[in-house]
């Protein structure tokens, strides 16, 4: 398995691109299956989550090639099989994107369960709550879910969200774009990628009202057509990022970003002393003399996001003072504490909190991490280490970070990989 090894203890500095939205990308591939033809997508991230959503939909029958360097292209025409096997389901929860758009086009949708994750048990009843009220009936046996629309179709319903779910809004508005008459989604999840899957679906000839607020409206249509589409940019990857810059005493400009999407983070870094200015395009973080504490709350958008907590915590362990930060999204996402502690942090941890005293320094340790933000936390934690840090499962980080070392690399940080036997 391949380990990432940082030297530590230098500021980075530099301008960095940020690479189309993993999380933007995996509803839009899933949203082609709604169309009968070729879509182009393009700023698609290269990620092994997005290469397996391509695999997933070329399993279902439709022709999905790389063409060159972020672009791909699927022809959905040629889909015929409704069934999201094990094999690639358990390597990537978002595969249950896939049920939404399938039930809706080929009337049927066969899903291999997710399992629980390393940051909690995350089921999937809300996605299931929406697609019963549209009328599909729904089993589960053999560790598949089994969805079937009547033999008239799904029908539209006015569905209130028990909670704010981001990948089960996406399922139930893709699977009511073809649905008879109005569908109404009450608390919707707001985030930026919602609003991203509404626009693309609008392209494809969906007609919705409200996606990226709290209440949707889609009023069904006959049949979809498949659409182009540049997929928007990488609101975690670019606060990742940026959180870097605060961690090394650095100075970095992410290109290519919207401000608006990583409103909250901005926020608090400015609130850790960093001078945080946008122009255009660009947002420019330069880290202060020494960073304060921050208390912090996770939040669904536009509140602060889970998947930036573990990256802040970093942050906070070597912020003058004490910082509480409140997981309020999953129920276990602290699987970083333990190797940040390794590294010299002093945190502890209570129910959903986690309380963080600022300590003078971290030093390198050999750490690894079981999810994907946990590992970006320790990438950060090793950049501000003193001495060196061995990362082992880099392949978290290859589900969510493009070329990292590369990046991180081309902004001054003594960073690289190194090829492992097996896995
Ligand atoms: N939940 C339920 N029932 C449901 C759906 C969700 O109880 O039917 C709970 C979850 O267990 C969790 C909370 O609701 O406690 C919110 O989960 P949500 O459904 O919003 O998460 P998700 O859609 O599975 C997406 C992102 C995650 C991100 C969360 C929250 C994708 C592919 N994944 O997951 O991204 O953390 O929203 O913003 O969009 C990541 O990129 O590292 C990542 C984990």
């Amino acid at each position: 398995m391949d380990k990432i090894i940082i030297e530590g203890g230098r500021p980075i500095g530099g301008a960095v691109k940020i690479s189309g939205a993993k999380n933007a990308a995996l509803p839009i591939f899933a949203a082609t299956i709604l169309g009968d033809g070729v879509s182009r997508l393009a700023n698609v991230p290269d990620l092994r989550d997005t290469r397996t959503i391509a695999k997933l939909i070329e399993e279902l029958g439709a022709k999905v090639a790389r063409d060159h360097g972020d672009e791909y292209t699927v022809d959905s025409s040629t889909i015929t099989n409704y069934e999201a096997p094990y094999e690639l389901v358990k390597t990537m929860r978002a595969s249950c994107l896939a049920l939404g758009p399938l039930v809706a086009r080929l009337g049927r949708a066969k899903v291999s369960l997710p399992g629980g994750c390393a940051i909690g048990e995350r089921p999937i009843d809300q996605h299931l709550k929406g697609l019963s009220a549209l009328g599909a009936d729904i089993e589960l046996a053999h560790g598949y879910v089994d969805v079937k629309a009547p033999p008239k179709g799904l029908t539209g319903a006015h569905i209130t969200m028990d909670m704010i779910t981001v990948t089960g809004v996406m399922n139930i508005m893709m699977a009511a774009t073809l649905a008879k008459g109005r569908t109404v989604i009450e608390n919707a999840a707001r985030e930026p990628e919602v609003l991203a899957l509404g626009e693309y679906l609008i392209k494809m000839g969906a007609n919705i009202e409200g996606a990226g607020t709290a209440t949707i409206t889609i009023e069904g249509v006959a049949s979809l057509r498949s659409a182009d589409i540049v997929i928007i940019p990488d609101r975690i990857e670019a606060a990742t990022f940026m959180a870097a810059a605060a961690i090394t005493g650095g100075s970095v400009t992410v290109t290519d970003m919207d401000a608006a999407m990583v409103g909250a983070v901005i926020d608090k870094l400015a609130d850790c002393g960093c001078k945080v200015e946008t122009l255009g395009a660009d947002i420019s973080v330069q880290a202060p003399e020494k960073l304060r504490s921050a208390n912090i709350s996770t939040a669904p958008y536009p509140g602060f996001p889970t998947d930036m907590q573990a990256q802040m915590m970093a942050l906070m362990t070597i912020a003058n003072g004490t910082s509480v930060i409140k997981e309020t999204i999953f129920e276990n996402r602290f699987m970083h504490v333990a190797e940040l502690r390794r590294m010299g942090a002093d945190i502890s941890l209570g129910g959903n909190s986690a309380t963080v005293l600022g300590v003078s320094h971290l030093s390198g340790a050999e750490v690894m991490a079981t999810d994907l933000r946990a590992s970006a936390s320790l990438v950060l934690a090793g950049l501000a280490a003193e001495g060196e840090t061995v990362i082992s499962r880099v392949y978290h980080l290859d589900r969510g970070y493009e070329h990292l070392e590369e990046k991180f690399s081309r902004l001054g940080a003594n960073i690289r990989r190194v090829k492992g036997e097996g896995g």
